[in-house]
């Protein structure tokens, strides 16, 4: 038997988690990847900062730097770093675009992503290499790549002496996998090269994420740690935090890092302010737990998309929320092919996936969170095999 064989079947839903969303009962929320959906108590936190808000603006703003620093603080033992290496930033878009304007570039330099890169991402990088006169060279990843040491030998051969910086992900958007391991990082930096780690998908789905290694790191906490949209912290290593500027000029720019990127004006503060109950509620629910559920769920509708629809799933990376899975030659390798087949789901089964192009035939992404039930991937893989003819 395979690891992908449906031997183990569903995890029991976790007590508590049937009211914890405002989701629409009628739609099949699969994906919760993209952009998580924030726990019904967690949004009344964030009412509330609103409302405090909008009674006295004056008072609100005054001692709000200090309200936030006091997030950032709890947020940044969470992720296992400390709050003066960590500013808070609204995203993971946001983060790299602070990043690469800290890190210089010259014509000749190398810089290194892979073909699992978040589009973004890998484009504002490539904007950057075209600005720089720098070299964006991209490394190839085939889908067939076992997991660890694999990734990390076919990453290092693509090094050479004129690598300065490696742009890579903690854990891929459409693939679900990890690359950005400490051993692949600690490797880089013995090469010299600068490490930055989109690590959208971290916080919350993996336990203490903050690879010590990196010299820069992101994360979103709108994904997977229960926080109000837009929550994300931008870690930066000890020789980068006199050098990070902020796109934009602060008041708090004559502080430094993390204050001058955090402080960004008048600006609805009130993610971060609420993000430590999402913490908060991640604990009481058992956070050990919670990944333990999403586990095996993710892995039993990845089993379910194998078994009954005919998808191949892709090496796993342990532990994570989310499971990826190749569709047949021929299906979504191009973009618009991938967004028809996410409306027909949606259209003809109210299931929100998704689905990215791939020369040689997409890849679909299930995603499992603590609102998710084992027959809503019955429905997933029916819905495919049905569209697939
Ligand atoms: C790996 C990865 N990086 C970056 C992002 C962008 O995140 P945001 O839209 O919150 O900036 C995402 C979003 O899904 C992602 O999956």
């Amino acid at each position: 038997m395979t690891e992908h064989s449906r031997t183990v079947g569903p995890p029991e839903p976790l007590a508590g988690t049937d009211e914890l969303f405002s989701l629409d009962r009628a739609v099949l929320h699969l994906n919760h990847g993209s952009f998580g959906s924030v726990p019904v108590p967690v949004q009344r936190i964030q009412r509330r900062f609103h409302e405090e808000q909008e009674a006295d603006p004056d008072g609100f703003y005054a001692d709000l730097p200090e309200r936030v620093a006091a997030a950032r603080t709890r947020i940044a033992a969470a992720l296992g770093t400390d709050a003066d290496r960590l500013a808070l930033v609204p995203n993971a878009t946001d983060a790299i675009a602070v990043t690469l304007a800290c890190v210089p570039l010259a014509p000749g330099d190398q810089i290194l992503v892979t073909d699992h890169g978040y589009g973004t991402v890998t484009q504002a990088v490539r904007r950057r290499a075209e600005e720089t006169g720098a070299e964006l060279r991209t490394v190839t990843l085939p889908l067939d790549t076992p997991d660890g040491v694999a990734v990390r030998e076919t990453v290092l051969a693509e090094v050479t002496d004129r690598t300065v910086l490696a742009v890579l992900d903690g854990i891929t958007s459409p693939t679900a996998r990890r690359i950005a391991t400490p051993d692949l990082l600690a490797a880089l930096r013995g090469h010299g090269v600068t490490t930055v780690v989109d690590a959208a998908h971290e916080p919350g789905m993996l336990a203490g994420p903050v690879p010590g290694g990196a010299d820069f790191w992101f994360g979103n906490l709108h994904k997977w740690a229960f926080a109000p949209r837009a929550t994300g912290a931008l870690v930066v290593g000890p020789e980068w935090t006199g050098k990070v500027r902020s796109l934009a000029l602060s008041w708090e720019d004559y502080r430094g890092f993390p204050h001058n990127v955090e402080w960004r004006g008048t600006y609805d503060y009130t993610p971060y302010l609420a993000a430590p109950a999402g913490l908060d509620l991640l604990h009481e629910l058992g956070a050990d737990r919670v990944r333990r559920h999403n586990e095996q769920l993710a892995a039993y509708g990845a089993a379910l998309l194998a078994e009954r629809a005919g998808l191949t799933p892709l090496p796993v990376s342990a532990g994570l929320s989310m499971r990826a899975l190749r569709l047949p030659p021929g299906v979504a390798e191009t973009l618009p092919e991938a967004q028809e087949l996410m409306a027909g789901m949606w259209r003809r089964h109210a299931v929100r996936t998704v689905a990215r192009p791939w020369p040689g035939g997409g890849v679909m992404r299930v995603s499992a969170q603590v609102y998710n039930r084992a027959h809503e991937y019955e429905v997933l893989a029916a819905g495919v095999a049905e569209l697939l003819g």
